[in-house]
């Protein structure tokens, strides 16, 4: 399909072969990279499956796990203890076990409020990335991994919130979400997640149909506007396409 001004678009049978594709992606971009990597997980539902997977026998031993940071773009303000925190979704998943402790960079919700909580996590970016400004030449992270919500946002960036906008801070609070679970978020922002070699969306199911049509038709919501310096892919399932385009089934 030709999708001029839109990214790489990737069609999966279903939802466990994207997360197949998803997991050799991320992997073969671990393999390219012979010293630190930094990978940038996403909240929601839709990295479960790819989560799994890499913690299985399977994919396990595919990860150099002593080389390997793992971020989250964004960030539910609630106790890790809460089952809707993003980073301890992850945990459970894949990381407790496999990656050193000190490989898991969560994004803290003891502060007082969203803003101290981004400014926090701001200032642990930095200093694993070793400067306070982007360097196009040097991306922060090899892999970012997005998801797309019914609203067309994306990591916690909602369609004409300020935090969309943001062009200096790596890191922002959201004081209120514009969908379902209508807790306050902390959110990396564009230009810190396009600091990416490949920034990696998986968009699966029925569900996701109404928004993937909006993006394809090129409607400028927050999902279309997150883009990697580098590569940026869109992973979808046939279930998620537009009828129009869905492929044999
Ligand atoms: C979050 C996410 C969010 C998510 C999309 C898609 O904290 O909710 O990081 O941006 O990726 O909302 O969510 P689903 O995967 O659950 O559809």
């Amino acid at each position: 399909m030709a999708t001029a001004g839109l990214p790489k678009l990737i069609v999966a049978a279903d939802s466990e072969a994207l997360a197949q594709t998803a997991a050799e992606r991320v992997t073969t971009r671990i393999s390219a990279n012979p010293g630190r990597i930094a990978i940038c997980l996403t909240g929601g539902s839709s990295p479960r499956k790819l989560y799994q997977l890499l913690g299985s026998d399977s994919w396990r031993g595919k990860i150099p796990w002593d080389r390997v940071h793992w971020f989250i773009g964004d960030e539910r303000f609630v106790p890790e203890s809460d089952p809707l925190n993003n980073m301890a979704a992850a945990r459970a998943t894949f990381l407790d076990g496999n990656a050193p402790a000190g490989h898991i960079h969560p994004i803290p919700t003891i502060a007082d409020n969203p803003d101290r909580s981004a400014e926090a996590y701001a200032r642990e970016l930095q200093a694993f990335y070793g400067a306070e400004s982007l360097d196009p030449a040097k991306p922060l992270f090899d892999v970012v991994l997005m998801g797309a919500g019914p609203d067309g946002h994306t990591a916690s960036l909602f369609p004409g919130f300020p935090a969309i906008e943001e062009t200096e801070r790596w890191v922002v609070g959201v004081p209120k979400a514009n969908v379902a679970p209508f807790v306050p978020r902390v959110s990396l922002t564009l230009p810190a997640l396009a600091s990416c070699r490949e920034m990696l969306f998986e968009i699966a199911g029925h569900d996701k149909q109404p928004i993937l049509t909006r993006l394809l038709n090129g409607e400028t919501l927050p999902a279309l506007r997150a883009r990697s310096n580098g590569e940026t892919v869109w992973l979808v399932d046939q279930a998620a396409l537009p009828e129009g385009i869905r492929g044999p089934r």
